[in-house]
């Protein structure tokens, strides 16, 4: 049987392989607390057909062995690694995911203007000026009466120049903390320094700020001082054998030719990443978060 070689961690190929290499970093539990976690699961950004298969073969043993809950997904390329349409998403909802986020590639399909304004369950950047059709943010249902709000921004730094994406998110703060129990953001950004600067203002304001867009899931799960869970990147669920999804010798040819060049989504073998926020039942504070990363072979 062939090995291969899998962030720091040796897997077994050609079954499911990659475990769990994320660390699960949690916060000392005060003596007495009461073990009843109730568990979340973000995943990062699923780019086409790979990615749908991956989350059809993954996801349910991901939902059984972890005891999900509620399922969180960024589909911005979801349909054939550009945007969204109205059969793909029914798809990833159909896959028990409860909300679906975007970013800056949430008009690249122009079906969604045709769906956007009234799916409640899809959320696009908060930050895009006012008249854009969607909704920045959603309150949902998870259990019998815990109530999750799940806020998608996009940063500026070499993305569009959106609103700023600090004070939109203390706007919504004002309407959402009394609403929701636990506050989830997608902050979907390039720079590495403006997720963390984002996260430190709003430590111990929002339960987590998970990164998405670069499609490389960081090493950097953690728990900030105030508690706010935090990950720069929650990686792609997609095509293992690809640059950032899609085919490895068009990138090359784009990057190396200096000139436009129509890039699909690659083949071959699939991963899903994602991380499952722990949080707890009573104070619904986060108490851990851990990093999943799996491939399966073809
Ligand atoms: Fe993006």
């Amino acid at each position: 049987m062939n090995r291969a070689r899998l962030s720091s961690v040796y897997i077994l190929w050609p079954t499911v392989f990659g475990e769990n290499n994320g660390i699960i970093i949690k916060k000392n539990k005060k003596s007495g607390g009461i073990e009843s976690p109730v568990n979340i699961l973000f995943i990062g950004d699923v780019v086409g057909k790979p990615g749908r298969k991956a989350l059809r073969s993954l996801l349910p043993d991901i939902k059984r062995t972890h005891k999900i809950e509620f399922i969180i997904a960024n589909a911005e390329n979801a349909a054939g690694g550009r945007g969204l349409t109205h059969e793909v998403m029914d798809e990833l909802f159909n896959l028990e995911i409860d909300v679906l986020t975007m970013g800056n590639h949430v008009w690249d399909n122009k079906e969604i203007y045709n769906f956007i304004e009234n799916e409640k369950r899809l959320i696009r950047p908060a930050n895009y000026p006012p008249d854009c059709p969607g909704q920045g943010y959603g309150i949902y249902r998870a259990g019998i009466d815990r109530k999750i709000a799940v806020v998608n921004l996009m940063g500026r730094v070499f993305l569009q120049p959106l609103d700023c994406p600090f004070r939109v998110m203390e706007e919504l703060l004002q309407e959402i903390k009394e609403q929701a129990d636990i506050i989830i953001v997608d902050f979907h950004a390039e720079a590495t320094s403006e997720k963390l600067a984002f996260a430190h203002y709003f430590d111990g304001r929002l339960d987590a700020v998970l990164g998405t867009h670069t499609h490389v899931q960081t090493a950097d799960a953690r728990i900030f001082p105030g508690g706010t869970a935090y990950i720069t990147d929650l990686g792609m669920t997609g095509p293992y054998d690809s640059i950032l999804g899609m085919d490895k010798a068009m990138v090359i040819q784009k990057i190396m030719s200096q000139r436009p060049v129509r890039l699909e989504v690659a083949k071959g073998p699939v991963q899903i990443e994602a991380v499952v926020l722990n949080m707890d039942e009573n104070t619904n504070k986060v108490n851990g978060i851990e990093r999943i990363s799996q491939v399966l072979s073809q």
